[in-house]
């Protein structure tokens, strides 16, 4: 039933016009007009990555994470260099309140991440330490965090961008250090330290089938022929209209499917050059709705994370100069185009 629709919902138009976000308190079951009751029987959760302290001083943010989201992903706050400042200092306390703001509001969390070349911590070098020592201190940070967070934390991104635009791996100390085989074992000691939460490699302009998704796609087919607990490919889904939307999404997350991982759009974002207009909004909702779509047909496409979901804490800005209006809300916490056609997927497709 759920491709019998198919033909009929790629031909509906997605944008939609603006319309009010949901109250704060639905009951159950009842659709309040917002994301997390459009997605609720789709079998793809709805996500947000949250900004620790945007929760802590804004409480209309809060309010949102609450009402639109049934999945959470913290920006910034399990990264290494958060979560152990000084080597063997822990400091877990706003992650551990992102894990109860979740479990409060009925929420699944996403972890993120594990092994990565960005935002470890100053002390971990290269120069204060050997091969073997480095890598004892990855089995170390990965048992400790996801041992910290076991059954608390539904997904992780194991492994975040190990790999270049043209498929190679990329250079960096773990690459170096322990050489390509630190992939296989992050994903075996994670695993050991909670055998039931799901495992993912995690990347950006992956989602369409390009030379860098066809190295995971090799990777992810030989870590499984080895018994490397791989579950789950994510696809960022970092969108720039100015580089055009990516046409073969859902061919790329069909050939996973084949492979029998799960798939997930782990930050999706659209940004565009400032200033917006109405072409460029109208665009954004196509970008954000043809990932959805590509997650929605698919069969084992389990959830659609959006990286910040108000301009107001988007990390746009301050990394894309002239850039930004990247998320599903402007500034004021108002519903763009974008919010609509997220809504509109979700009711149009139920698996
Ligand atoms: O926490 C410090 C704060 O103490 C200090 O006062 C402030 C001054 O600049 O910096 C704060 O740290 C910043 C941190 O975000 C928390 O706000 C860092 O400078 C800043 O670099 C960091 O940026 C994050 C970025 O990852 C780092 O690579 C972004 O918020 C976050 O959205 C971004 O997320 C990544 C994903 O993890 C992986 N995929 C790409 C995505 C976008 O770059």
């Amino acid at each position: 039933m759920r491709f019998g629709r198919i033909a009929a919902f790629l031909a509906v138009s997605l944008a939609v016009a603006g319309s009010a976000p949901a109250s704060a308190h639905p009951s159950p079951g009842h659709d309040d007009g917002s994301l997390r009751a459009a997605a609720r029987g789709s079998g793809v959760h709805i996500g947000t990555a949250v900004d620790m302290a945007a929760l802590a001083a804004d409480a209309p943010y809060k309010a949102a994470v609450a009402r639109e989201f049934d999945t959470v992903t913290p920006e910034n706050v399990m990264k290494w260099e958060v979560v152990e400042p000084q080597p063997g200092v822990y400091d877990w306390a706003a992650a551990d309140q992102l894990v109860d703001f979740a479990r409060r509001n009925g929420q699944l969390v996403r972890g993120h991440t594990l092994v990565w070349h960005s935002q470890n911590p100053a002390w971990l070098t290269e120069a204060n330490y050997t091969p073997a020592q480095l890598r004892a201190l990855l089995k170390k940070h990965i048992f400790d965090e996801v041992g910290h967070f076991k059954g608390r934390v539904w997904a992780w991104d194991v492994a975040n961008e190990v790999f270049n635009e043209d498929g190679t791996l990329r250079d960096t100390i773990w690459l170096r250090a322990l050489g390509p085989d630190y992939i296989a074992d992050a994903f075996r000691w994670a695993h050991q330290a909670d055998p039931k939460t799901l495992l993912f490699l995690n990347d950006y302009n992956n989602e369409g089938v390009n030379a860098k998704s066809d190295a995971y796609y090799a990777l992810t087919k030989k870590l499984r022929a080895a018994g490397v607990p791989v579950q789950g490919y994510g696809m960022q889904g970092h969108l720039a209209l100015q580089y055009n939307l990516p046409g073969d999404v859902l061919e790329n997350v069909r050939r996973f499917d084949r492979l029998g991982v799960k798939t997930a759009f782990t930050e999706v974002d659209v940004r565009m050059q400032l200033p917006s207009d109405t072409a460029k909004v109208q665009a954004q909702a196509e970008g954000f709705g043809l990932l959805l779509r590509a997650c929605l047909i698919a069969k084992n496409c389990v959830s659609y994370t959006v990286w910040g979901f108000t301009d107001k804490y988007s990390w746009v800005p301050g990394v894309f100069e002239g850039e930004g209006s990247a998320t599903p809300f402007d500034e004021n916490l108002q519903p763009k185009p974008a919010y609509d056609t997220l809504r509109e997927t979700f009711l149009l497709v139920r698996r």
